[in-house]
């Protein structure tokens, strides 16, 4: 049965035209090609997943190539993987050759070689994600359900397709339990002893903070990102990200309000990194010193390492200058400087209504109050560059916050008198 119509459907005649396309360049070549993955499930599930992977029987670099020609799109080879990206339009396409996998010891990253589809099917998680869509001219969008995926999905289970499944990729105990939250499925029977048994026998130790780092960005990726982190936590597996995060301990409820945290902060802060506020409460409760070192293990990009580094490092600080700031230059003062992690840090951190009600005065109030006028205007009625142009600012930020409401004219006429021109 083809799965044409309900590509069409969910997403577009466009997209249905495009897999077609890219499905009759492979067969120009010579080669089949297969939409994979979590696309292929979430298109059994009706819910639309733009993360479209490609897979070959064949050299996916060529072939990728060829389609990037035919598109006129941007091609982007990954050697070392052996994959490709496409950028078309605003699509991101993958591209990788079927492969089998050797894992050379349990949890490292697997050693690969080309092989058939079923190879590569079988090489998956679970049967939910190990479904294909032919995209060949021949058998275009059939689905290939080698592992009776499509049945599970309909009774909504969450099945390894076999047994060493755990020991090979222990990053699955996560993902069996991310999946099994994200759509409300159980984990079956057989599967759920060898996770319990994975478990037992210590498996995620031999994975790195990196993967499992990656796990947890997923998580917080999730609708319900505390819900997750208490499963995580409760199956003892976020003790392998750090040794505090003993099993059963109840998780920061925080953590789901994170989103709305970050929400919030955006309208006045729009540069403000969710991801950065969850890792950054995740690691608040960890001592500081081990908590860097971890954060530079955890892979994380530079500019969300940076943020967090800045959060944990600062929270503090910024909660004790607030405590004793009692007027609005005071408040300013201590907090201008902060970026908008810490400040949403803080929010979730701090217990004092005080404080609070400061923050709130800060980021609702005080934070926008800026000079009309710029450093280009100073320099224009004759103000030489240099330290005066911050002073200047300053002053006028500091009459506005004790409530003048100065024009462009009052600033300039403000700045004559500061420096006596
Ligand atoms: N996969 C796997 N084992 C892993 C990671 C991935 O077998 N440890 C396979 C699965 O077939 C999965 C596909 O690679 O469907 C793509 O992985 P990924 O993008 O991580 O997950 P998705 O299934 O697309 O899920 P999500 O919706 O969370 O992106």
């Amino acid at each position: 049965m083809s799965l044409a119509s309900n590509i069409q459907e969910l997403y577009s005649q466009k997209l249905l035209e495009l897999l077609t396309q890219i499905g009759q360049i492979a067969n120009k070549q010579g080669l089949k090609a297969y939409v994979v993955g979590g696309f292929v499930r979430d298109l059994l599930l009706e819910k639309a997943n733009f993360d479209i992977d490609i897979m070959v029987e064949g050299d996916a670099l060529p072939f990728a190539t060829a389609v990037g020609q035919e598109l006129n799109a941007e091609c982007k080879l990954v050697e070392r993987f052996h994959t490709a990206h496409i950028y078309y339009q605003n699509l991101v396409i993958d591209f990788s050759s079927a492969r089998k996998e050797y894992y050379p010891r349990p949890g490292a990253l697997p050693e690969v070689s080309f092989s058939t589809m079923q190879d590569d099917l079988f090489r998956r998680d679970f049967t939910i994600n190990a479904m294909a869509l032919s995209i060949s001219p021949d058998k275009a969008f059939e689905l290939i359900d080698l592992f009776n995926g499509e049945q599970d999905l309909n009774s909504g289970i969450i099945k390894i397709l076999h047994a060493r499944s755990f020991l090979d990729d222990p990053t699955r105990l996560y993902r069996a339990l991310r999946f099994a939250d994200r759509f409300n499925f159980i984990i079956e029977p057989k599967t759920e002893m060898q996770f319990e048994k994975a478990l037992k026998l210590s498996y995620p130790s031999s994975l790195s903070t990196k993967r499992i780092a990656a796990e947890i960005d997923k998580c917080f990726q999730e609708k319900r990102p505390l819900a997750l982190l208490t499963k995580y936590q409760n199956t003892g597996l976020l003790t392998y990200y750090h040794k505090s995060f003993v099993e059963y301990a109840r998780p920061d409820f925080k953590f789901s309000l994170v989103p709305a945290t970050s929400t919030r902060l955006r309208s006045k802060f729009p540069e403000i990194s969710e991801s950065a506020v969850f890792w950054s409460l995740l690691l608040s409760n960890i001592p500081l010193e081990e908590a860097k070192p971890l954060l530079n293990n955890s892979g994380l990009s530079h500019a969300v390492s940076s943020q967090v580094l800045n959060a944990i490092g600062e929270w503090q600080n910024l909660l004790s200058k607030l405590i004793i700031a009692n007027n609005k230059i005071d408040i300013y003062n201590s907090m201008k400087n902060s970026c908008p992690e810490s400040l949403a840090l803080l929010y979730l951190k701090n217990k004092n209504k005080d404080v609070e009600n400061k923050l709130t005065l800060y980021i609702n109030e005080l934070a926008v109050i800026k000079p009309s006028i710029t450093g280009k205007d100073l320099i224009e009625i004759g103000i030489e560059p240099g330290p005066q142009i911050r002073e200047i600012f300053d002053k006028i930020i500091e009459k506005k916050l004790e409530g003048s409401e100065l024009n462009r004219k009052d600033e300039l006429d403000l700045a004559r008198t500061i420096s006596n021109i």
